[in-house]
């Protein structure tokens, strides 16, 4: 089972491991690694040429008024008194750094968009063909983030993180080398106080940033209470509630106001600290540095002055986005592995392969099948359940809620394995079948339907994709969907909204039925597939599925046992065991659980 999420969003740590697995998303910028290099060698020289632009800015700045040259004769090109030429030069560094900034922004964003663009279709490679008991482990909403949200994430890392990073490391080694250089006096003064200040002003802005993130889960949490309670607001009213609600919503509100007064008080010290401490420094800084540029022979000279405060001023902004740039890192680096550990998982794809393709004609066996779900292993589900249906015959399952009928059409489809007995098709076990090969032989009307966003259309030739029009207008005439479709303006383009929201829940049936007829499979399983629909258009489509079950292996579970009188056989269920079977004759002379329903339900 993969992590839950907000185990995750509390507390990224950085572990050997993570990182290991993290290091998976190399192999997708592996064949990206030519170009990926070029990039690297363009943030390179644009990092490096960067690291010139304070030096040539403060030679600028410092040259009017100063009678003294340079100190550093290293540095021929800086001794320029020349203020034309310096300009010129700055104008050249920012041409070469533009063309080498675009290129690196061009290149990175190529190799990150392709190698997630396959990370992306492997990740949901796995996804979609992982079994089904990884479903029922996971969230679907968390895996969907997944795909999107972490990917989200990496992408900015891949494409602009990593690179600044890197760039504001180079800026910061950059910058404290020519400090040096300039003055070494001096920039022993500065590294032991501005980096330092800088560094706790993004920890405290980070603690006030903290606060108020608190306070705004606060505000959604009495936003709740707002939202719940106008929307049952018939609830409330009917139990004369307004004032328990009242009294939940003032508590949230003082919390918020607590809260947010609280981090106020840290805001105003977080301001006085700024003002004080951080210009303090700087001032500071200058004043020491303007004494160095004073007397008979200074030992600074005035330009130089201007570069040290220009290199200042960038390393401290370079110093203070490291930490959010290194979260950020470290969050993809945790999205990664969230990543990574679905693609490392085992699907069935692979548990799959060398299976067999045998010919199904539709002669199913179950054979002493013991069943529990494999989250909940110790309620046992099925209890050694046997049954036989041959070739075209129609088997029905009856029983109460929760005897276990849906769950014997999971195991039709191989949905899961099964813990003791056999289910066979055509005489080979299921286990030894290839599971696409067999759900492309059945097709099930399921008791949730459940549409795609999409056109009517889309959703019926969901059945079998390369159906033309005329095919899935026969299908949807079968079903008897065809009346109600035509009534919509749109007619088969009619759009359903999400997961078929906007029709009801007879029209989503009738719908779901002409996908299976479109399949023409060999098996066909109906869990409850009139159960939506009233008795005038049960009787209609009851004769489409009548139609539809000739010449098929049929399993129908129905619940109104009008619809399975002509059955084959009869099972019925209780508690995972099979209590009864037979014809509907045999079943009523039985007088047993059947004959019961029959007679509640009041068929004769
Ligand atoms: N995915 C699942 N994971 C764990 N237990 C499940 C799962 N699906 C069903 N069950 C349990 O298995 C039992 C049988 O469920 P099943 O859906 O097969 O019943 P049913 O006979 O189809 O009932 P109904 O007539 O209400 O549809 C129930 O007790 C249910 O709680
Ligand atoms: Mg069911």
């Amino acid at each position: 089972m993969l992590k839950p999420k907000k185990d995750k969003e509390q507390k990224i740590k950085l572990t050997k491991e993570s990182i290991q697995k993290a290091k998976g998303i190399f192999s997708y910028l592996k064949p990206y690694r030519l170009i990926f290099t070029i990039g690297w060698i363009f943030l390179l020289l644009s990092s490096s040429t960067m690291i010139l632009f304070p030096y040539l800015m403060g030679q600028l700045l410092g040259s009017s008024g100063s009678k003294v040259t340079s100190m550093n004769e290293s540095f021929s090109l800086m001794k320029m008194e020349n203020i034309n030429s310096i300009v010129i030069l700055l104008f050249s560094l920012f041409g070469v750094q533009a063309i080498f900034s675009y290129f690196r922004v061009v290149i990175f964003t190529n190799v990150t968009e392709n190698a997630l663009r396959d990370l992306r279709k492997s990740a949901f490679e796995r996804l979609i063909y992982m079994p089904m008991d990884f479903f029922n482990q996971n969230k679907v909403g968390e895996l969907s983030s997944r795909i999107s949200t972490d990917i989200v994430q990496i992408q900015e890392t891949l494409r602009t993180t990593i690179a600044e990073f890197f760039r504001q490391v180079v800026t910061i080694g950059g910058s404290v080398i020519l400090l040096i250089f300039i003055s070494w006096k001096l920039a022993l003064i500065m590294v032991a106080t501005v980096p330092v200040m800088a560094l706790i002003a993004v920890f405290f802005g980070r603690f006030i940033k903290k606060l108020s993130t608190n306070a705004q889960n606060f505000a959604a949490e009495s936003n709740s209470i707002v939202e719940e309670a106008l929307m049952g607001i018939s609830n409330v009213k009917s139990f004369t509630n307004e004032l328990f609600i009242l009294g939940k919503y003032q508590k949230s509100i003082e919390e918020i106001r607590a809260l947010n007064v609280k981090s106020g008080m840290w805001r105003g010290l977080f301001i006085s600290f700024i003002i004080f401490c951080m210009t303090g420094a700087i001032v500071f800084i200058v004043w020491q540095g303007l004494l160095m540029t004073q007397g008979e022979h200074p030992e600074l000279s005035s330009a130089d002055f201007f570069s040290f405060m220009m290199y200042t001023i960038m390393m401290v902004a370079s110093v203070g986005s490291i930490p959010d740039l290194y979260a950020a890192i470290q969050k993809s680096i945790g999205a990664t592995e969230n990543l990574m550990n679905i693609i490392h998982q085992d699907n069935e794809k692979e548990i799959l392969t060398g299976k067999q393709k045998p010919e199904i004609i539709g002669n199913v066996e179950f054979n002493n099948v013991h069943f529990s779900y494999p989250q909940r292993k110790d309620i046992e589900i099925l209890k050694g359940i046997s049954l036989k249906a041959s070739k075209n015959e129609t088997i029905a399952l009856v029983g109460s809620s929760g005897a276990g009928k849906s769950t014997i059409s999971s195991l039709l489809l191989n949905y899961y394995s099964i813990q003791e007995g056999a289910i066979l098709f055509d005489g080979v076990n299921i286990k030894d079948i290839d599971s696409e090969h067999l759900r492309s032989q059945l097709a099930i009307v399921p008791q949730e339907v459940i549409l795609f966003a999409g056109t009517i259309e889309e959703n019926i030739a969901f059945g079998r994709p390369n159906a033309n029009e005329a095919e899935i207008i026969e299908a949807a005439k079968q079903a008897n969907a065809l009346e109600f479709i035509n009534s919509f303006p749109e007619g088969l383009k009619t759009q359903v909204g999400d997961r078929g929201i906007q029709l009801s829940g007879g029209q989503k049936q009738r719908i779901a039925i002409a996908r299976a007829i479109l399949k023409n499979p060999t098996i066909l399983i109906l869990d409850e597939a009139t159960s939506a629909l009233d008795s005038e258009s049960e009787r209609l489509v009851q004769d489409a599925l009548d139609k539809l079950m000739v010449g098929r292996t049929s399993f129908v579970i129905a619940h109104r046992l009008s619809t399975i009188r002509k059955a084959n056989k009869i099972l019925v269920l209780n508690h995972g065991e099979i209590a009864e079977q037979g014809t509907h004759e045999d079943l009523i002379q039985q007088k047993g659980i059947y004959a019961n329903l029959v007679e509640l339900q009041g068929i004769e």
